[in-house]
């Protein structure tokens, strides 16, 4: 209780109780101490002083560009900690496209000397492996298999010891923490029966975002895991067919398709990882967990596909991320369905068991009646409300080129709840000043951080719906002041990148992010359409970089204002 009263004013408190019921009423110290939202500045020694300071905060955006480059609002600097191709140790270099981020402190009493996970989503084979994968139907291009081999490198995820020294963080070269897990590495299946024939599998691929968890491992989500080894289709008389993979890498790899598609689970000290069958296969964009009271965990993922669905883990032991109840979404009757072979007659016309349920949750899904949303991104709990925020990026196919970010409110503030209430938070849009609303973070005064993600090749296109955006951009909702609950574009993403991974430190003093794919357009090596970081190479490098500023500094004490 200290901790979240420390977090909070009496005010916040007692409305987050009033929301949050007593069944999960305490703050878990996970997000405090290493979750999106961080741990707290101390109220001793806030002046009156500071807090005019803070009323008369002016929080000066910045417009849409098109510029390649990093751009950010007054008040923030960044610069580079790890770029793709920088060497790790003498055996692992830092893998391409960069997305999820997460620190860890090594010794929580130091906020600046820690382990930084990134996922690496995908690769872009005319940089990475020197094939040019835009003319695939082309004859005359082959890839080798030591091609194939360097792009499966480049994906997975990162572990980088990284320190902070005179205000900037580097790597800690040939750190014995730093280490990779690639598209080969061995990871286990944490379920009882084989999948495909297997219990441990050849690596993690499609990384996109993930979470930490209560007992501080990394979670990291398979999303398109389809690109890579394919996926198996069936019919409506239940027969199976395989499709290929855009990426093909099954024509040198012939990996099962059900390998992938899961949340898996990564130690930082010893880079062990295991995948979590219990949560079910679909293209998971991120994992959201929140241990109750009683050390069960619920788990909030989302299917990022047009009209696929949003999914909650349930445990029935503490700590298990195996044994409990996967249940997706009815946002319209705002019912929590149970995809559960035992009690669910319906299930049992399709699937043999509750493993299949599992590997095929998306056509479990159907069948029990959930949702289908405007493809669901990332996900995070409002440390404050207890309200769960769910980025709805865009359906194109339903005409909603825009996004919103949807709220739901579990029933008495119950996070194991079957029931809740599903609103539209804010609507992307001109109106609004976003659009494709993708990763969210909380910082520690509860604002709300979003970037998002309109693809390279339908941003800064005349008379198309996403020119008044221009680049890809990070935004803040303050929560208190003079701007609460406006959206205020504070970074501009260099050309064709998108701002993935916002994590703040635990001092709440430095966000890191993601700069992905910038440069995704390149059709021509030479002639590249961004060059960003502007390194000697002269190419566009995925990069993760540390904001920094008063800026953050100054929005992390909002919460302030209202004491
Ligand atoms: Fe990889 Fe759904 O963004
Ligand atoms: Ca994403
Ligand atoms: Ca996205």
């Amino acid at each position: 209780m200290d901790s979240f009263n420390k977090t909070y004013n009496r005010k916040e408190f007692i409305s987050f109780l009033g929301k949050v019921g007593l069944g999960a009423m305490i703050l878990p110290p996970f997000l405090v101490g290493c979750g999106s939202t961080t741990t707290p500045a101390s109220q001793e020694g806030f002046s009156s002083d500071d807090l005019e300071k803070l009323r008369k905060l002016v929080l000066e955006g910045i417009g849409a560009s098109d510029k390649d480059d990093l751009l950010l609002a007054k008040g923030l600097d960044y610069h580079t900690v790890v770029k793709w191709g920088d060497r790790l140790s003498d055996k692992d270099t830092f893998g391409f496209n960069n997305d999820f981020t997460c620190f860890i402190p090594l010794d929580e009493s130091n906020p600046t000397d820690g382990l930084l996970w990134v996922n690496h989503e995908y690769i872009n084979p005319l940089f990475v492996s020197g094939f040019n994968y835009r003319d695939l139907e082309n004859p005359k291009e082959h890839r080798t298999v030591e091609q194939v081999d360097k792009e499966m490198y480049n994906v997975g995820g990162s572990i980088v010891r990284i320190r902070m020294n005179n205000g900037a963080w580097s790597v800690v070269q040939n750190d014995p923490l730093n280490r990779r897990i690639t598209a080969r590495t061995p990871i286990a299946l944490n379920w009882d029966s084989p999948i495909a024939g297997a219990s441990e599998v050849f690596g993690t691929n499609s990384n996109c975002s993930g979470g930490i968890t209560p007992w501080n491992t990394f979670i990291t989500c398979e999303e398109n895991y389809d690109s890579y080894f394919g996926e198996t289709e069936y019919d409506e008389n239940n027969v199976a067919t395989k499709r290929s993979s855009i990426y093909g890498w099954e024509r040198f790899y012939d990996y099962p398709p059900e390998h992938y598609g899961w949340v898996v689970e990564v130690d930082p000290k010893t880079g062990s990882a295991q995948k979590h069958i219990a949560l079910g296969r679909f293209a998971h964009e991120c994992c959201t967990l929140y241990e109750l009271e009683d050390k069960r965990v619920v788990a909030y993922t989302g299917d990022d596909a047009n009209d696929e669905h949003l999914y909650k883990f349930v445990s029935s032991k503490p700590g298990s991320l195996k044994e409990g109840t996967l249940y997706v979404a009815d946002t319209e009757n705002g019912i929590w369905l149970p995809l559960d072979w035992e009690t669910q007659e319906v299930l049992k016309t399709r699937f043999k068991n509750q493993t299949e349920v599992l590997i095929r949750a998306r056509e479990a899904a159907k069948l029990l009646g959930a949702t289908p949303l405007n493809r669901p991104e990332d996900i995070e709990i409002d440390p404050v409300s207890g309200n769960i925020f769910v980025s709805l990026t865009n359906n194109k196919g339903k005409n909603d080129f825009h996004g919103s970010i949807m709220k739901i409110e579990e029933a008495n503030g119950a996070f194991d709840a079957l029931s809740f209430k599903a609103s539209v938070y804010k609507a992307g849009g001109e109106e609004n000043g976003f659009s494709c609303p993708d990763n969210l973070a909380f910082d520690m005064a509860g604002n709300l951080w979003m970037t998002s993600d309109m693809s390279g090749s339908a941003m800064n296109k005349e008379d198309g719906p996403y020119m008044p955006f221009k680049n890809n951009s990070l935004f803040v909702i303050p929560r208190y002041g003079k701007d609460a609950g406006k959206v205020i574009r504070v970074a501009s993403a260099p050309r064709d990148a998108e701002l993935t991974g916002p994590w703040f430190s635990p001092d709440g003093k430095t966000l890191f992010l993601s700069v992905q794919h910038p440069g995704e357009q390149t059709r021509d090596l030479k002639n590249p359409t961004s060059r960003w970081p502007f390194d000697k190479d002269n190419i566009p490098k995925p990069s993760v970089v540390a904001i920094t500023g008063g800026l953050i500094e100054k929005m992390n004490k909002l919460n302030q204002l209202e004491a």
